[in-house]
């Protein structure tokens, strides 16, 4: 079969990354998980006390670190300046602030840069944001994946719980994530919206495997 390019996109927890790393799997494809990109900075930011309002300091940070992707035994981990911060970047402290770091233009400009250098032929998928609409315009396939918020804080909680995180209740992170769509959703660099050529799918009532045997199907 042909490879061929796949942009996900969609709000906080509504299953992008989990999704497209199986698809990855099954279609032998390079994942990229660019929100991974916007958490490894914003965790740079806090690790260093840098000053998160100021734009032109944030900016010229970012441009200055250092983020790999590598994978072991099917696993993928990202480095942080040689570092693994696979774990340290899903901490509640990074995503209370992620969102902040990544309204910011020339963030985005940078990590957009970085992000276009993965884009081969074909044989990837990517989740975000901006993928179907900024990043991968021309990905032959654009899924938009949509969850109640509830369902999402649900998830999410779950994901907190296998890690033996208890700090955070449904409810505060169902909050938190509400938050994080809004900024996300009304910023004004390439703000989350549905391309126009990208499905929607509700996954509010379906499990990974029915959303991945869906994606096939589009395939
Ligand atoms: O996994 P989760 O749904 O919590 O979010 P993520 O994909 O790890 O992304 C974290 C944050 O990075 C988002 O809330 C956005 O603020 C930002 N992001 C973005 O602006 N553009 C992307 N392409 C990916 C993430």
């Amino acid at each position: 079969m042909k490879k061929i390019r796949i942009a996900i996109d969609g709000p906080a927890s509504s299953g992008k990354s989990t999704v497209a790393k199986q698809l990855a799997q099954k279609l032998q494809y390079v994942y990229l998980d660019t929100g991974a990109m916007y958490r490894c900075m914003t965790l740079s930011l806090l690790e260093h006390h840098v000053d998160l309002t100021d734009e032109t300091l944030v900016s010229e940070w970012i441009k200055k670190q250092k983020i790999e992707f590598i994978t072991h035994d099917n696993q993928q981990s990202v480095l942080l300046n040689g570092e693994n911060v696979t774990l340290a970047i899903r901490e509640a402290r990074v995503s209370k602030h992620v969102s902040l770091i990544s309204s910011y233009k020339h963030v985005r400009e940078e990590l957009v840069r970085q992000q276009r250098a993965y884009i081969q032929q074909g044989g990837i998928i990517m989740d975000g944001r901006d993928i179907g609409t900024v990043v991968m315009p021309e990905a032959e396939l654009k899924i938009f994946m949509v969850a109640s918020a509830y369902e999402r804080a649900k998830r999410r909680y779950q994901e907190h719980v296998q890690r033996g995180d208890y700090t955070q209740s449904v409810e505060e992170i169902q909050r938190q994530i509400e938050k994080r769509d809004y900024i996300d959703s009304t910023r004004l660099e390439s703000p989350l919206t549905k391309a126009n050529d990208a499905i929607e799918i509700d996954t509010t009532e379906l499990n990974i495997n029915q959303v991945v045997e869906k994606i096939m199907s589009y395939l």
